[in-house]
């Protein structure tokens, strides 16, 4: 049995990992719809990460026999709508959802490298997905999310929703 720490940790981050895929699904989904192929092949690239993130978690909780969040079914909801939404209305929307998720996603990671003990495998994985996803961040930047008129309230609405989520999918 793994401590509910390393628990915690894994069910987490493969929940969050499961967010960014839908996020990026339903940002796919708006753009092909506005056929916006600029942006999609930003996308497209940032979600084949997200992809190898989420794989490598989805088998450590299989293997570890750890429980993953029975919130799932809403995440995917929400975070497909949100991807969705943003990226229908504004490809900088789009770009200001990816700043938002990953700099909450950055500190995530990193105070679970310190907590995490003895699994250097794993903290090594933890540490090489945190620097693509300040990739992605840097994307975003790039792709113009500052430039966007309501970017503070909706970089603060979308950092609060992804800390309440990550609170949530720890335990439930
Ligand atoms: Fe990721
Ligand atoms: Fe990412």
């Amino acid at each position: 049995m793994y401590s509910k720490k390393l628990q915690e940790i894994i069910r987490v981050d493969h929940a969050g990992e499961f967010g960014a895929k839908v996020i990026y699904a339903g940002q796919i989904a708006a753009l092909k719809l506005k056929k916006d192929f600029e942006t999609l092949k930003i996308v497209e690239e940032m979600k084949k990460h997200e992809d190898v993130h989420f794989d490598f978690f989805d088998a450590e909780i299989r293997e570890r026999k750890i429980r993953p969040t029975a919130m799932q079914p809403i995440w995917k909801v929400g975070g497909f709508a949100l991807g969705f939404f943003t990226a229908l209305v504004d490809k900088r929307a789009a770009m200001a959802c990816t700043t938002a998720v990953e700099e909450v996603i950055d500190e995530h990671y990193k105070s679970q490298l310190d907590a995490i003990e003895n699994e250097e495998e794993l903290k090594n994985k933890i540490e090489n997905f945190r620097q693509e996803e300040l990739e992605h961040r840097d994307i975003g930047y790039e792709n113009h999310a500052a430039d966007l008129k309501y970017f503070k309230p909706l970089t603060r609405f979308i950092k609060t929703t992804t800390k309440l989520a990550i609170a949530v999918s720890k335990r439930i």
